[in-house]
């Protein structure tokens, strides 16, 4: 029985939502499938999820040589330890996501900050960085209204970077993509791209 992370990473309604949308297949499939495992929900727009800046940097660095920290420097190590602890107890990671402005939401971003913790996430060493978290699982659901080249694309490939910082090696990715840039193929290529992300949850 795993236990399976479920990041959502935008607050839409999923009849106006691709992405949302499939974050709603995956998990019901994944859910059909897979009932015994336990599943842990977090949308991103729900959390309090302040910044990366000086004083979460300062609590870093305070922890990091025990030292007593302020008070603001302890309320926000304190959400970075959560979310940091779910994720490093979860075996599988599924992560929604849209392309907005040529990147990630902002609240994946910082998401993504507060797991970059030595000597949890990755560990420094002569050869460079080595990510701790080899034996995770994730899925990257995506979706974009146009069509990228993958040199050109700024979401799926910023999220991949981090997740191999973390060692992360296992990977499956769904993108829909192209439902704007073609209108007269909007409903085909999004349902061919939910029935691409119910299966890949079933093997997930
Ligand atoms: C604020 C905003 C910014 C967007 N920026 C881009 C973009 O830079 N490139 C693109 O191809 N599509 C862009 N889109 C279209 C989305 O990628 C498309 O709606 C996709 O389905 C993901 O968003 P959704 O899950 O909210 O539907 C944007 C949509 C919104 C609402």
């Amino acid at each position: 029985m795993a236990t399976t992370l479920f990041i959502q990473a935008n607050n839409r309604p999923a009849e106006y939502s691709v992405s949302v949308k499939m974050y709603e297949t995956f998990l019901s499939s994944y859910e059909e499938s897979y009932p015994l495992d336990s599943i842990v929900k977090v949308n991103l727009y729900d959390e309090q999820l302040p910044y990366l800046g000086a004083t979460m940097i300062t609590g870093n660095y305070k922890v990091a040589q025990s030292m007593t920290l302020t008070w603001e420097e302890e309320s926000e190590q304190q959400i970075i330890r959560k979310h940091l602890e779910q994720f490093l107890a979860a075996d599988k990671i599924v992560i929604a996501f849209p392309l907005w402005n040529l990147t990630v939401p902002a609240v994946l971003h910082t998401y993504l900050d507060y797991l970059h913790q030595p000597r949890k996430t990755f560990k420094y060493t002569a050869e460079g960085l080595v990510g701790l978290l080899p034996d995770k699982k994730v899925a990257i659901l995506n979706a974009r209204g146009g069509v990228y080249a993958e040199t050109e694309e700024l979401a799926v490939h910023f999220v991949k970077a981090h997740l191999q910082v973390f060692g992360i090696r296992d990977i499956t990715t769904i993108v829909i993509e192209g439902h704007n840039q073609y209108p007269d193929r909007r409903d085909s290529i999004i349902a061919e791209g939910l029935r691409n992300t119910a299966l890949a949850a079933k093997g997930f």
